[in-house]
């Protein structure tokens, strides 16, 4: 099945993290988060990809070429990111009138779950949540076997499945596209399938997982449930004084010195080095070429392609991005006196994230002085520097 992959958008809930890349190429394990998405596409039964591309669309195409592991890929460019309707839009030339498939790009999708909506199309992917009023939500017939339509964000939900941005649509819904501008200033996807759900019968389909990895808390979750998944897998240069307790994974080409002590699940990649005497634990990637020095802890945490946090740091549930560099003695605090959940400002409002412990956002090439401390959710902007010493507690 033709499958569109959305992957133009700005990304601009996820900045600082965004600033040199979309968000579909931000790293989830080994690879960015769109080869996972992909990669569930292909499982599900996609056999052509058109992706749309628009922000930083260059690296996408660099990186996937045209035939992508045996898979065709094409792409359409959304000069100006109008919304996801306007996305579809724009690669609906590329579609003829067979059912097709429109994806997020920014989602994680089960693959198992992704394949029965392909199969039961008209259909759209619907995930159970506690809390259905932060999310699009479906709207039911009284059996539950039709989708009537979607309500964004509501006070009442009308029940708990959401939207997991997973359709199937008939081929004649590319004469549905022209929809109007939302509240928000977007022509949005949702009021194609509410127009779908009027015209045909579109199924919800349960799906066991998902995730929008929107916010950079959630690019955490995203690592989380993939190296959680990975099997041990011990190669590279490991010292036999350093320690490997579980499901750790070293690429070849990584580093792990005397004295090391890593608990899995973890992730080592390629051309990283680790240590000597540094401790990782609690499902952390060192991504490529990542310095991870002495007596530095990082405890769940995303270290990005070449940062370097080599002396003498504490990192918790933080996201420290591409080429971020931390003077020794730089301490992250993940955890607030009143136990209360860490807060995070997300385009200029402070959002809940939900999570007991996370630490802080760096941009990419941020620095900082020796011996800052950096206070629980707060963003260094990409390029941002700290004196030696400094305390920080605003973004
Ligand atoms: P969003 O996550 O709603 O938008 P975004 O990626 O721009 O992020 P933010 O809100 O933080 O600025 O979009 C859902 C998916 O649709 C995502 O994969 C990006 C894609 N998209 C487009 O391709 N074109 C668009 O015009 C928009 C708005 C999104």
């Amino acid at each position: 099945m033709d499958t569109v992959i959305l992957a133009a958008g700005e990304g601009t809930r996820m900045r600082p993290l965004t600033a040199d890349r979309p968000k579909p190429m931000l790293p989830v394990a080994d690879r960015p988060l769109l080869e996972h998405t992909i990669e569930a596409a292909r499982s599900a039964g996609a056999d052509r990809i058109i992706l749309v591309i628009g922000y930083e669309g260059a690296a996408i195409r660099e990186h996937f070429g045209d035939v992508w592991d045996g898979l065709p890929i094409e792409y359409v460019e959304q000069s100006t990111q109008d919304g996801t309707a306007d996305a579809l839009q724009v690669a609906s030339q590329e579609l003829d009138d067979e059912p097709f498939a429109v994806l997020n790009g920014d989602g994680l999708y089960d693959p198992q779950s992704l394949r029965a909506v392909f199969e039961a199309g008209p259909a759209v992917g619907a995930m159970r949540v506690p809390n259905p009023s932060q999310y699009g939500v479906l709207e039911l017939s009284e059996d539950e076997s039709r989708v009537t339509g979607v309500i964004e964000k509501p006070s009442d939900p009308p029940s708990d499945l959401v939207n997991t941005g997973a359709y199937v649509f008939p081929g004649e819904a590319v004469d549905w596209l022209d929809v109007a501008e939302s509240e928000r200033g977007e022509r949005e996807l949702t009021d194609v399938l509410d127009r779908a759900c009027e015209s045909t019968t579109v199924a919800p389909v349960e799906m066991d997982r998902w995730l929008d990895v929107g916010r950079p808390w959630e690019l955490l979750d995203a690592n989380e449930w993939l190296i959680g998944e990975r099997s041990r897998a011990v190669a590279g240069n490991v010292h036999p004084g350093a320690d490997l307790q579980g499901r750790v994974v070293v690429e070849p080409g990584a580093t792990v010195r005397h004295g090391v002590v890593i608990e899995g699940p973890a992730m080592i990649r390629e051309g990283a080095t680790v240590g000597p005497n540094a401790y990782i634990r609690g499902t952390t990637l060192v991504d490529r070429n990542a310095q991870i020095g002495h007596a530095v802890e990082v405890k769940n945490s995303v270290v990005m392609a070449g940062a370097s946090i080599a002396h003498l740091s504490y990192v918790g549930d933080s996201v420290i991005g591409p080429d971020v560099n931390f003077g020794a003695g730089t301490v992250v605090a993940n955890l607030r006196h009143d136990d209360q959940s860490v807060r995070v400002t997300v385009k200029g409002e402070s959002v809940d994230t939900g999570r007991r412990k996370f630490g802080c956002v760096c941009g990419p090439g941020a620095k900082t002085g020796i011996n800052t401390s950096l206070n629980v959710g707060v963003t260094l902007d990409a390029g941002a520097t700290t004196n030696p010493g400094a305390v920080v507690r605003r973004d």
